[in-house]
C-alpha cells in the first residue's frame, strides 16, 4: 500500500448531495446537509481479484504488527492509512467460524454456522472497528475519544485508547450496562461516566459533546470505525474460500455493523472478490425494534422508540444513528429485518451454549431470528448462512447465571428457563455427591 496517495476522501451519503472532504478533518456528518459520511475509494489499482486474494492468504504467514490483525491484513480494502507505523493494533479479528449442529436443527436449518466476533481481545466484534478508528484519531493527532456505550464500544474503546495512549471518556446508561463490561472501561483507565438516563441519552449528549470540546468522537456514527467492521465480512468471506453464504445474519442496535457489513458486502462483489451478493438478515428486540417498524411501515423516516426494554442490554437502543446506511445496506442486499421476544432470545442463546460455543444475550438474538425466519419459509432449511456472534458469553454472566437457575425477568415478566441447567448443592460427602449423581 502506498500510504502517501492514499485516495479515500469523505463523501455524505445523500444522493442529492454527495459532497466530499477530506480525511483529515475531524467530521462526523456532512457539514453541507447533515447527512451520514462513508470514507471513499478510488479502488482502481484494486482491479486484478485473485491478486489481492494471493496477497490476504500470504499475510497470514507474516509476524508484521500489520499482518497479524485480522482487520490490518485487509488493508488495500480501507486504505486510508497514510503510516502503517502509526496504526494501534491488539492483534483483532482473526476470529474463528464454527459449525453449530444444535443450534442448526433448533432452527430446522441443515446446517449453520457462526463467526465468533467474540474472540476478539477485548471480546466484542467492536475491536475490528476501533482498531481503524484510533489510527485515525492518532492520524488527526486527537489526545482524547469518547463514545456512549451500552458496554462493548467503551470496553473496547477504552483499550485501544490506553494503547495509543489517548484520555478515553465512557458515557454509559446508569444501571444498564453488564458488570464485565464496565470492569473493562475501568481496567483500561478511561473516565466512566454513568448518565441517569438511557443510551440515546448518552449518544445525544456525547454527540453534542465532541462538536464542543476537544475530544475525538468514536461512535459508529464516525465513519472509520465502519470501515474496520468491513473486515469482519472480508475475513468471513475469505474463511469461505471467497463463496459468499445465501445468509449473514446479525443482530442490530445502533446499526453500525449493518451499515458495515452493507459496504463491505458492496464493495466486495464491485471488486470481483465475490460472486453474488449474501441477503443481510438484521434482528432486533421486539421491545426496541424501531429499524424492524421502519422496515415494516416501508416508509422513508424511522421513528425511534422512546423507552427501549430488553435484556439483551448490547441493543436496548431506541434512535439508532446509523439508521440511514443501515436502510441502504437491506437495498444493496435485499435485506430484512425480523424481531425476536426476550423469551426467544434466552433460550437460544442457551442452545448456542449447548453447541460449546457460547455468546452474549444481543448475539443469540440472531439463532432466535433464525428459527422464526427458517419457521415462515423465508430462509430455507437447506440455504447457507453464516450467523455473526457479536459478543463473549462472559460479557453479561449475571444474565446466563439467571436463566440457568430461573431468576431472569424483565420488569414483571418471567423469562422461563426452558433448557435450565441449574447447578445443584451438596452436603460435603463424597458418598452422598456419588448417590446424588449416579456416577
Ligand atoms: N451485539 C453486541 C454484543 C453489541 O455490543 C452491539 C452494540 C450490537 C450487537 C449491535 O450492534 O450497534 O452495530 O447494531 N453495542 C453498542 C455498544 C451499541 O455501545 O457497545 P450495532
Amino acid at each position: 500500500m502506498n500510504a502517501q496517495n492514499t485516495s479515500a476522501t469523505l463523501r455524505c451519503i445523500e444522493v442529492e448531495c454527495r459532497t466530499s472532504f477530506s480525511i483529515d478533518q475531524r467530521l462526523y456528518v456532512c457539514p453541507a446537509c447533515g447527512g451520514l459520511l462513508d470514507v471513499d475509494y478510488d479502488f482502481r489499482s484494486l482491479e486484478n481479484p485473485g491478486e489481492s486474494k494471493a496477497v490476504f492468504k500470504q499475510r497470514r504467514m507474516s509476524d508484521a504488527a500489520c499482518d497479524l490483525s485480522g482487520v490490518w491484513r485487509f488493508r488495500e480494502l480501507l486504505p486510508f492509512v497514510t503510516d502503517v507505523s502509526s496504526i494501534v493494533s491488539l492483534v483483532e479479528g482473526n476470529t474463528p467460524i464454527y459449525d453449530a449442529p444444535h443450534s442448526a436443527s433448533y432452527a430446522k436449518l441443515e446446517s449453520l454456522r457462526f463467526k465468533h466476533q467474540g474472540l476478539n481481545p477485548t471480546g466484542s466484534f467492536k475491536d475490528n472497528g476501533m482498531t481503524t478508528a484510533v489510527t485515525h484519531a492518532r492520524m488527526l493527532g486527537a489526545g482524547a475519544v469518547a463514545c456512549a456505550s451500552t458496554g462493548n464500544t467503551s470496553a473496547s474503546m477504552a483499550a485501544y485508547a490506553a494503547r495509543a495512549g489517548m484520555r478515553g471518556f465512557v458515557f454509559v446508561p446508569a444501571g444498564q450496562v453488564a458488570h464485565a463490561k464496565l470492569s473493562q472501561s475501568i481496567e483500561y483507565g478511561a473516565s466512566v461516566v454513568e448518565i441517569e438516563g438511557n443510551f440515546d441519552d448518552a449518544m445525544r449528549i456525547v454527540r453534542d459533546l465532541a462538536l464542543e470540546a476537544d475530544v475525538y468522537l468514536l461512535n459508529s456514527l464516525n465513519p472509520f470505525r465502519l470501515e474496520g467492521q468491513k473486515t469482519i465480512i472480508i475475513e468471513m468471506m475469505e474463511q469461505l474460500a471467497w463463496d459468499a453464504p445465501d445468509w449473514i445474519v446479525l443482530p442490530g442496535g445502533n446499526l453500525g455493523n449493518t451499515s458495515a457489513f452493507g459496504k463491505a458486502l458492496y464493495e466486495l462483489h464491485l471488486l470481483g472478490l465475490i460472486a453474488r451478493l449474501p441477503r443481510l438478515a438484521v434482528i432486533q428486540a421486539e421491545g426496541a425494534a424501531p429499524f424492524y417498524d421502519l422496515f415494516m411501515s416501508e416508509g422513508s423516516t424511522l421513528t425511534p422508540v422512546a423507552d427501549p426494554r430488553t435484556l439483551a442490554t448490547a441493543i436496548r437502543i431506541g434512535s439508532p444513528v446509523s439508521w440511514k446506511k443501515a436502510m441502504r445496506a437491506l437495498d444493496w442486499t435485499r435485506g430484512i429485518v425480523a424481531t425476536v421476544s426476550e423469551q426467544e432470545i434466552a433460550d437460544a442463546k442457551a442452545i448456542i451454549g449447548v453447541d460449546g460455543i457460547g455468546c452474549e444475550p444481543a448475539s443469540a438474538a440472531t439463532l432466535a431470528g433464525l428459527k422464526r425466519l427458517a419457521a415462515s419459509g423465508t430462509i430455507g432449511a437447506t440455504d447457507s448462512v453464516v450467523a455473526v456472534l457479536t459478543g463473549n458469553l462472559m460479557k453479561d454472566s449475571g444474565y446466563t447465571v439467571d436463566y440457568h437457575s430461573g431468576r431472569l425477568t424483565l420488569g414483571e415478566r418471567k423469562i422461563e428457563s426452558t433448557y435450565a441447567n441449574s447447578s445443584i448443592r451438596v452436603p460435603a460427602d463424597q458418598s452422598e455427591i456419588r448417590k446424588i449423581l449416579k456416577i
